[in-house]
């Protein structure tokens, strides 16, 4: 059985907010902030928006890229670390009801800015068991989390959704190698407070993100080596092979010193954040999607996604990208309600 990726979406608020906005209220100017970052411009929610509203955007076009039909989902799983509500409901029941996916299981997964990949690998190791259309989706509002006073963090993040949608099929290729891995000793070189911890020291507060930026990015130029070079060394293939690379789309600097040290070129990456900044969970879907619709990505390419953030997490899957071509040819998985296969113990 074959996993592939058979529809994408994604969904950016509106809002536009530049470098030479964020250097009316802060130390810095659009010069710097380009020079260390590659990033332009980001999206910032309205006040009324929400992660599960901005979720259910790129879940409906996701969904209807790959031809499905919202009852048609068996599982719903959404990477975030700015869900609606501080623990619960997930974020995923919110969205299961919204586009009426009333078949579908649902639950949140936390990996921070590796989390849709994480969220990738969870959902293909549930498909061996029950191999249903499964919608994941990365969405991010780190608008709500960030402190706008300080220009080492805020300067870096926008808001946005991206989704995909994973079938089950008998045609060869689709998501292929990963890796998953994480370093908690590096823990709080990007954390945020409010969680149980703080029973110790008073009431729960609207913590904002607190980040070592310097150390961030000497670690993730190191594991986006070690990811990369590792999926390559388990398929077989150089990285001449790869048609296209999909960044965690943080800092452009970044993917340009990863490239550097392997000595391969930068037109394999693929980058939006220029116009995105990081969208954390949101960013390698939003990424993947708008590559798709530019054609950046064709069939048959082989492709690497490669993220990392706090955790400190890091990850990377390997995959031959078949899109709509990958779709079920047998019925691997019957289409409609999708109750799991049934299993005898003998
Ligand atoms: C945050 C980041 C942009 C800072 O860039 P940098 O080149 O590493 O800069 P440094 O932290 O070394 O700081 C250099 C100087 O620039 C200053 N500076 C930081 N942000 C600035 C800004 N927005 N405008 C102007 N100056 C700024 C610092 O205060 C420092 O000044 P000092 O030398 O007087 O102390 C960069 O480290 C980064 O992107 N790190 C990775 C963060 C990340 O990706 N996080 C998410 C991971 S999922």
């Amino acid at each position: 059985m074959f996993v592939h990726i058979t529809g994408t979406g994604s969904y950016l608020p509106k809002r536009v907010v530049t470098n030479a906005e964020l250097a009316e209220k802060l130390d810095t100017t659009d010069e710097w902030i380009f020079t260390h970052t590659g990033i332009r411009s980001r999206h910032i929610a309205a006040d009324d928006e929400t992660t599960s509203a901005m979720a259910v955007q790129a879940a409906r076009q996701a969904i209807q890229s790959a031809g499905l039909t919202p009852d048609q989902i068996g599982l719903i799983v959404v990477a975030t670390s700015t869900s609606d509500y501080h623990s619960f409901p997930s974020t995923a029941c919110l969205v299961q009801e919204a586009i009426g996916a009333k078949n579908a299981a649902a639950f949140d997964l936390q990996a921070a800015c590796t989390g849709f990949i994480y969220a990738l690998e969870a959902a293909r190791g549930m498909m061996q068991v029950n191999p249903c259309p499964t919608l994941v989706i990365g969405a991010d509002m780190m608008s709500r989390i960030i402190d706008w006073t300080d220009r080492n963090s805020c300067i870096l993040f926008g808001d946005a959704a991206g989704a995909v949608v994973l079938e089950a099929s008998d045609v060869p290729g689709g998501i292929w190698h990963s890796i998953l891995k994480a370093d908690g000793s590096g823990a709080m070189l990007i954390y945020r407070e409010g969680g149980s911890r703080d029973l110790a020291t008073g009431p729960w507060l609207q913590h904002t993100l607190q980040m070592n930026g310097r150390a961030v990015f000497n670690f993730a130029v190191k594991v986006f080596d070690e990811i990369l070079c590792g999926l390559l060394k388990r398929s077989g293939y150089t990285f001449g092979d790869l048609a296209c690379v999909l960044p965690h789309q943080a800092n452009a600097r970044i993917v340009e010193a990863v490239a550097r040290r392997m000595k391969v070129p930068m037109t394999t990456f693929y980058m939006n954040m220029e116009t995105t900044g990081n969208t954390s969970a949101a960013s390698i879907p939003l990424a993947l999607d708008a590559a798709i619709r530019t054609n950046a990505i064709k069939d048959d390419d082989l492709i690497a996604m490669v993220g990392f953030g706090a955790g400190l997490t890091y990850a990377g899957i390997l995959m031959r990208w078949r899109g709509l071509a990958g779709k079920p040819k047998s019925e691997v998985c019957p289409s409609a309600t999708c109750a799991g296969k049934t299993v005898t113990e003998k």
